[in-house]
């Protein structure tokens, strides 16, 4: 089975989340393989989202194309002259996780991020089959931003497995627990993280001795 991590925006936890989800994945007994199809925004050798993957939910990793610039995949591969051949990724993302129970896929931005061509992160993910998990925030502005997302994913036909909410306060106001009950009414919330303080995913020495969601997610 394969679960495609998918954002409301950049920046907004799906690497955070991802690792939980592996973390819960491996604590279920399940082997789980993590991969970022598309890297951008960091030189050879820096840490990427796979490193902190890796940091935080002790499983292995793969990131397939890396691109310097911090630009969606299409146009930093594109400036960096070379090109995105997206029959090959999908080719190295499906030899990669055979064999393993679970294989967690984290894109690059939100879901209509150009890839290739014509091809999105949404194309991406319909043609792995995968369910998408929706990364969103707990503050102002997520309402709108998931409801967005969501209407693309199904506008696309793609199945929603739910939303992680990122980034949740250990004192949530009023905006975080009115949010919480209109995201319940778009979509399952499949688990809330806490806010980690000091976490930077550029950092893989700042993950979480004990990532974990804070109230039990139905699917794992
Ligand atoms: N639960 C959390 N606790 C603390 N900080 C968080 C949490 N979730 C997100 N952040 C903050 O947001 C930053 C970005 O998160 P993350 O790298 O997971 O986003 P992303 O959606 O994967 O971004 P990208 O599109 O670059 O892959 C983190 O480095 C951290 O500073
Ligand atoms: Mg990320």
């Amino acid at each position: 089975m394969i679960r495609f991590v998918t954002g409301t925006d950049t920046g907004v936890g799906k690497t955070v989340a991802a690792a939980a989800v592996c973390r819960a994945e491996r604590q279920a007994g399940r082997t789980v393989l993590y991969a970022k199809p598309v890297q951008t925004g960091l030189g050879p050798g820096e840490p990427g989202d796979a490193a902190f993957v890796a940091a935080a939910a002790s499983v292995p990793v793969v990131e397939c194309l890396r691109f310097p610039e911090p630009l969606a995949p299409a146009v930093a591969a594109a400036r960096a002259g070379e090109i995105i051949d997206v029959e090959a990724l999908l080719a190295d993302l499906t030899k990669a996780g055979d064999g393993f129970d679970r294989i967690v896929v984290e894109g690059a931005g939100g879901l209509l991020v150009p890839l290739w061509g014509d091809a999105t992160m949404a194309d991406l993910a319909d043609r792995l089959g995968a369910g998408l998990v929706v990364v969103t925030r707990p503050a102002l502005g997520t309402l709108n931003h998931t409801a967005l997302t969501l209407e693309a994913a199904r506008a696309r036909g793609l199945p929603v497995d739910g939303l992680i909410v990122s980034d949740w306060p250990a004192e949530p106001g009023v905006t975080e627990s009115t949010n919480l009950e209109r995201l319940w009414a778009m979509a399952p919330v499949l688990g809330l993280l806490p806010t980690y303080p000091g976490l930077d995913t550029a950092d893989p020495t700042t993950a979480p001795p004990e990532l974990a969601f804070l109230t039990a997610p139905s699917p794992w």
